[in-house]
């Protein structure tokens, strides 16, 4: 892997980021009375969106919907079978109550987009 490669995946991730990030401001600004601030966070959100799929299309990542789906089902797979289940275990070693009930929320969740996804694939494939 290369230096560049490298660099798109640290990119891809801090744009990714930086789009939620910017949401969750905008709302903020929102609650906060602050429409105009809200709409520039809105419109900033979007143009991460924009450079996090740009970096996406150069990292060559997106395949066919098929395999698209191999992959995201793999992914969900990964967070039910060893990320969440850790990460929830460790919140709640170190009395991270809000923590543990964030990631049990998402770990519920994934399993229901694994479930889709493999039921997508096996219906493309019948
Ligand atoms: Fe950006
Ligand atoms: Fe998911």
């Amino acid at each position: 892997m290369s230096k560049t490669d490298d660099n798109l995946k640290i990119a891809f991730a801090d744009e990714s980021q930086t789009n939620i990030e910017y949401l969750a401001y905008a709302q903020k600004a929102i609650d906060e009375g602050y429409v105009e601030v809200a709409q520039l966070f809105r419109e900033a959100a979007g143009a991460e969106v924009v450079h996090a799929l740009t970096h996406l299309k150069v990292m060559d990542v997106v395949k066919s919907t098929r395999e698209n789906l191999r992959e995201a089902a793999e992914g969900e797979s990964l967070e039910i079978m060893s990320m969440y289940p850790k990460f929830i275990e460790e919140a709640e070693g170190e009395g991270r109550k809000e923590a543990s009930e964030s990631f049990r929320i998402a770990f519920e969740r994934e399993k229901h987009h694994r479930d889709m996804f493999r039921q997508a694939l096996k219906r493309m494939s019948a």
